[in-house]
């Protein structure tokens, strides 16, 4: 099928829903998600919004805590007007019926936790599962809107790129490639489709599958990333993956959170012994940013041997964890873990990506009609490092800014006609059976990534390691090359390909970067070099570098 819409929205998190409301005012708009609608890495967020919403908190203090986190690479331009114009993306979202809970002190209309490394208490939250209220709210108001249509099992392969030749008379100036909508594979007919749109938004969330071990949803896979890569788009600081310090250490636990907000409310990590460690590394103690502690527990680990560390709330009253943490408490008792009684094992893993495809202040990408928005765009906000619970801040406000600036745009858009697409490509090519392939080639070659990140390209790095990982890596995206081709086209084989092709970009930014900078540490470097390093690490697909891709051709030539 050949689809039109004026905005093709890629995702359904908090950064794709927020554009889609906006941008339905004005013009016609297309969701594509790869698995259900709500499986987003939103819908698993516990610990909450970070904005000032108190009489005894400031801009000022939000974002002093915010280029604090970012150890010197945040843009203070988007720090300043993130926190500034937080409370409004705020007051939207209470709006349409998000049930933050509410405070009781007086100085706050809402109840607000803390996290590391921010001065006040300014985590606005629905208990523990405040991604899920928002996801929820979002989704229905969504769904209720004309305007807005959501094809769910649908995985955006690769982006439509006109490569158009911009002239003065008979005179080409310049060559401009303009993004002009996708090519989407529906994985439960196994079609592909063909969405065209006069702007694009990627809204793909984070990587954290990269990694062996992740607090991210299976979804999490950097499509966002290398379809942007491979489109030509500029990404930045991808050595910055945030690991999260407190996920659940158990073997029947997945993926689950233990959220910062327990240590905000009192819980203090401590070893096997009972002694609690983090007053050795920083001031801030159990409160300290996220790298500082993920490093801490890793160190700790690495000295004792043990396999995890513990988070003990067991001190706060049962009834008050209960109602604060419903959702932590009711897992680990599933677990066999009371939680108002017994410490909680935990564990790093890979949490949320700082770096990503570059943006301006309206989420525009570097290449033009394309933007990207949430988890998967590197705006400036974040630096080296991103402040607890500032993420679906950035998402709102930038998909906020994004939607003005299209309406802005969108009449001139539609006088251009969007491209002819030439047959061989509007023509939806149905896939075979997966079945009939050898699936093993996908799942082995996906085990070993996760497994040579985790190992190489973790919390700690040395020059040794990300150099083999390099190599490493290389080879699997060459076996991935020449043997793929044959495999039937299938979505673990495209997520298998932007998993490697992640997987390698981080790896080359993090052996860029001859520093050891906020979440990038590497012992070989392991102080900070202002004079050399305070900026952004940036890489593009150079003209000649094969763009690995499942679909044949992507570029329609229109000079
Ligand atoms: C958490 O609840 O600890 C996660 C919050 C975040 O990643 O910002």
């Amino acid at each position: 099928m050949d689809y039109q819409f004026d905005y093709l929205v890629i995702g359904s998190g908090i950064a794709g829903l927020t554009f889609a409301l906006k941008a339905a005012q004005n013009g016609s708009v297309a969701i594509v998600t790869k698995k259900s609608k709500v499986e987003t890495s939103t819908n698993y967020a516990q610990g909450g919004i970070a904005s000032v919403m108190s009489v005894d908190d400031s801009f000022q203090l939000h974002i002093q805590d915010t280029l604090n986190a970012g150890d010197g690479l945040c843009h203070p331009d988007v720090v300043e007007l993130v926190v500034k114009t937080g409370p409004d993306r705020i007051r939207e979202l209470v709006d349409l019926g998000v049930p933050f809970n509410t405070g009781t002190s007086g100085s706050a209309p809402f109840d607000l936790g803390r996290e590391g490394g921010h001065s006040r208490n300014r985590i606005l939250h629905a208990q523990d599962m405040t991604g899920q209220a928002v996801e929820r709210v979002l989704i229905s108001t969504a769904e209720a809107n004309p305007a807005i249509q959501i094809f769910e099992d649908h995985l955006v392969m690769d982006l439509l790129i006109q490569h158009q030749s911009i002239k003065a008379g008979s005179v080409s100036l310049y060559q401009q490639d303009i993004c002009r909508g996708a090519y989407v594979l529906d994985t439960i007919t196994r079609e592909v489709h063909t969405f065209t749109a006069h702007v694009v938004l990627l809204c793909t969330g984070g990587a954290g599958k990269v990694y062996l071990y992740t607090s991210n949803p299976d979804v999490a896979t950097g499509d966002g990333l290398a379809i942007a890569y491979r489109a030509g788009a500029k990404l930045a600081n991808l050595e910055f993956v945030q690991f999260h310090p407190t996920c659940l250490y158990h073997p029947h636990a997945k993926n689950f959170l233990i959220s910062e907000a327990v240590r905000g409310e009192g819980g203090r990590l401590i070893d096997r012994r009972g002694r609690a460690f983090m007053q050795d590394y920083h001031p801030l103690k159990d409160l300290a940013y996220r790298d500082v502690v993920a490093r801490a527990i890793d160190t700790e680990m690495k000295k004792t041997g043990d396999d995890c560390v513990f988070l003990d709330i067991s001190h706060r009253d049962p009834e008050f964890l209960v109602g604060r943490f419903p959702n932590i408490y009711q897992k680990c008792l599933s677990l066999g873990i009371d939680i108002t009684k017994d410490p909680i094992p935990v564990v790093p893993a890979a949490h949320y990506m700082c770096g990503g495809i570059l943006t301006d202040l309206s989420g525009q990408s570097s290449l033009e009609n394309l933007f990207a928005l949430g988890e998967c765009a590197c705006t400036g906000l974040h630096g080296a490092n991103r402040l607890a619970s500032n993420s679906l801040l950035e998402a709102m406000v930038f998909a906020h800014n994004a939607a003005t600036a299209c309406a802005e745009r969108i009449e001139g858009w539609r006088r251009r006609d969007l491209p002819e697409i030439p047959k061989r490509l509007s023509s939806s090519g149905r896939v075979d059976d997966p079945q009939s392939s050898e699936m093993v080639l996908i799942t082995h070659n996906w085990d070993i990534i996760r497994r040579l990140m985790w190992n190489y390209v973790g919390i700690v790095r040395t020059d040794k390691r990300l150099a083999l990982a390099k190599n490493h890596i290389a080879q699997i995206r060459m076996e991935i090359r020449e043997h793929m081709p044959n495999i039937p086209l299938h979505g673990d084989l495209v997520e298998l390909q932007n998993l490697a092709l992640v997987a390698e970009l981080i790896i080359r930014c993090a052996i860029q970067r001859k520093e050891s900078r906020g979440l990038h540490f590497n012992l070989d470097h392991p102080h900070k070099d202002d004079v050399n390093w305070l900026k952004d690490t940036i890489v593009a697909r150079n003209p000649g570098e094969d763009a690995v891709s499942t679909v044949p051709i992507k570029q329609v030539d229109t000079v």
